[in-house]
């Protein structure tokens, strides 16, 4: 069995110290095979705030990996904002244009959904998408395919008006295709996750993961929170678990059967 655990929203900067210490003190004792943070790790993208990240990540007791959210884009310098949205991420957290991570039967890339160009909305940036379809063809056999992205491929289940990521759709159809099985985000600081695959027509499960705010003070409906992904196999347990003011409580929220094989290693099997 994989563990992984997905972390969101983290909003260093303002982030509730007591939460902090309890996240981590529940990873330790979990022990994750991989550590997932789908962006906002920032409250306001200051030099000093993604210090302050970049320690947390230090201290987690598991690989990790992480994408960019919109908090982490800097609101000025404008030339800043707007020419290199990501680079104060890529100085204190990671370099790489697509980051990609493997752990057990998790293979996970970061494709980055924030820019400068609005305030808080995201989009699927064609080259980046590209860049993770190929990385995600070529990924080893029988892996789960996950791609984290910070901004919503799916609304809130109560709120079906919600704003996607521009190009949601079309992005999904792609990644569906290059084998990706789970797309991983943040953003609305909820928790939910949905099999898209009935109302795209898509040929195989593919599952939208939205995770509470971790350590923020930006509550919507529920406490403090992460989820943790149970793998293996074709089968994966997702719960999300709270804060009650101690510890984290489990709540689950649900299991599904993935495809047997991706469509890359069907076609490395035919050549075979
Ligand atoms: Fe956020
Ligand atoms: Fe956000």
């Amino acid at each position: 069995m994989t563990l992984v655990a997905h972390l969101s929203d983290l909003h260093f900067g303002r982030e509730r110290a007591v939460v902090v210490e309890g996240l981590l003190a529940d990873l330790r004792v979990l022990r994750p095979d991989l550590i997932i943070v789908s962006g906002d790790l920032t409250e306001r993208a200051f030099h000093w705030q993604f210090r302050r990240a970049r320690r947390f990540l230090g201290r987690l007791p598991a690989p990790w990996i992480a994408t960019p959210g919109n908090h982490d884009v800097p609101l000025l310098p404008l030339f800043e904002r707007l020419g290199r949205p990501t680079a104060r991420f890529a100085q204190h957290i990671d370099p790489s244009r697509v980051p990609v991570r493997q752990a057990g039967e998790a293979w996970v890339a970061g494709l980055c959904t924030a820019h400068g160009k609005t305030w808080k909305d995201g989009a699927i940036q064609p080259d980046l998408l590209d860049e993770v379809d190929a990385l995600a063809r070529g990924a080893p056999q029988g892996a789960r395919r996950i791609v984290i992205a910070h901004h919503p491929f799916q609304p809130p289940p109560d709120d079906p008006r919600y704003r996607l990521v521009d190009g949601w759709e079309a992005g999904l159809r792609q990644l569906s295709a290059a084998g990706v099985d789970m797309v991983l985000g943040g953003h609305i600081h909820r928790a939910y996750a949905v099999d898209v695959a009935g109302a795209l027509g898509l040929d195989r499960p593919l599952l939208i993961v939205q995770a509470p705010t971790a350590v923020s003070p930006h509550l919507r409906d529920r406490p403090n929170g992460y989820n943790l992904l149970r793998l293996e196999g074709a089968r994966v347990e997702i719960a999300a678990r709270y804060w009650d003011g101690r510890g984290f409580t489990e709540e689950a929220l649900g299991r599904w059967t993935l495809a047997e094989r991706s469509p890359a290693d069907l076609k490395r099997r035919a050549v075979a």
